[in-house]
């Protein structure tokens, strides 16, 4: 496996290989990013992930300064995971001048992780772009752990017929079901332990609208969602999407999407679950 930092590198390093496939990271390497590491390995001949913590993506209030880096660590992770070429530029080297070209994603932008951090997605989308056209992958993985990042990033690629074949991979979770995050760092032990509620209030949800059981779907939400605040936790979202474009479900929608984002302490935990309802309510 090779490191490089540079375009120029990455260029020369690539130049004749058959089969790229990206798998953009921010570090801080978990068993979920080596999921679609490995996952990528399956479509591609050469895999290169990117290690690039992203300011355009960053809120002013964020924690971009505080974000884990671990660049060895991470590199280690990597040549057990099956990459070939590990890209880590520095922030020069992705913004030798200051960025005033962007992508202007549609209106979900402003939804759901939007409506929270607003241009999150203007950055990632710009970057993943960028990166795009770095790498030039013609295979690119993404978790559906960021739901809504991969709904926006697909819709890129089709939106502007980039010739890249975007494929998903399933969220990894700790035995106890909490979505591995590099954001899980930050939490307490007692926040670590209260974490896997989420994903349970989740569960629950989908196995109400799978039995049909939530007829009033609004209400179960909101059932759902105060148990968790009476349990510490603020809110900032709990809902229910239709799979596709994440347009807001209709009651003929069969194939759903929860989507929780709720935050412990100072730790913002995010979590979707794709559930599938049976029956429409009559
Ligand atoms: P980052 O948070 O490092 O995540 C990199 C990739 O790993 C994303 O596609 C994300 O969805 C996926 N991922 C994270 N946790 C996962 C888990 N538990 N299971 C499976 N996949 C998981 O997402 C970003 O970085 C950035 O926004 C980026 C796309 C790199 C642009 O800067």
């Amino acid at each position: 496996m090779e490191i490089v930092h540079t375009l120029r590198d990455l260029r020369l390093r690539l130049a004749g290989e058959g089969l790229v496939g990206l798998v953009p990271t921010m570090g801080s390497l978990h068993e979920g990013h080596l999921a679609l590491v490995r996952e990528a390995s399956n479509h591609a001949s050469c895999v290169v992930t990117s290690i690039f913590v992203n300011r355009l993506q960053f809120g002013p209030t964020e924690d971009f300064d505080r974000y884990p880096r671990d660049l060895e660590a991470d590199t280690k992770r990597l040549a057990s995971a099956g990459c070939q070429v590990v890209f880590a530029p520095t922030e020069s080297e992705m913004y030798p001048s200051p960025q005033r070209y962007f992508v202007e994603p549609p209106a979900l932008q402003n939804e759901l992780e939007g409506a929270v951090r607003p241009g999150h997605f203007r950055g990632v989308c710009t970057v993943v772009l960028k990166l795009f056209h770095m790498v030039q992958p013609q295979v690119a993985v993404f978790g559906k752990k960021d739901y809504q990042q991969w709904t926006l990033l697909k819709e890129m690629v089709e939106s502007l017929a980039l010739p890249i074949r975007m494929v998903p991979g399933e969220t990894i979770r700790a035995e106890d079901g909490l979505a591995l995050s590099s954001r899980n760092a930050y939490l307490s032990t007692e926040e670590r332990a209260e974490a896997p509620h989420l994903q349970m209030a989740l569960k629950r949800l989908a196995v109400a609208i799978h039995a049909g059981s939530a007829t009033d779907l609004n209400q179960t939400i909101e059932q759902e969602s105060m148990t968790l605040q009476q349990r510490g936790w603020h809110v900032d979202y709990l809902t229910v999407r239709s799979q596709y474009a994440l347009a807001e479900a209709k009651a003929k929608d069969r194939e759903l999407v929860i989507l929780g984002a709720a935050r412990l302490g100072s730790t913002r935990l995010l979590d979707n679950l794709e559930c599938y309802r049976l029956v429409g309510p009559s």
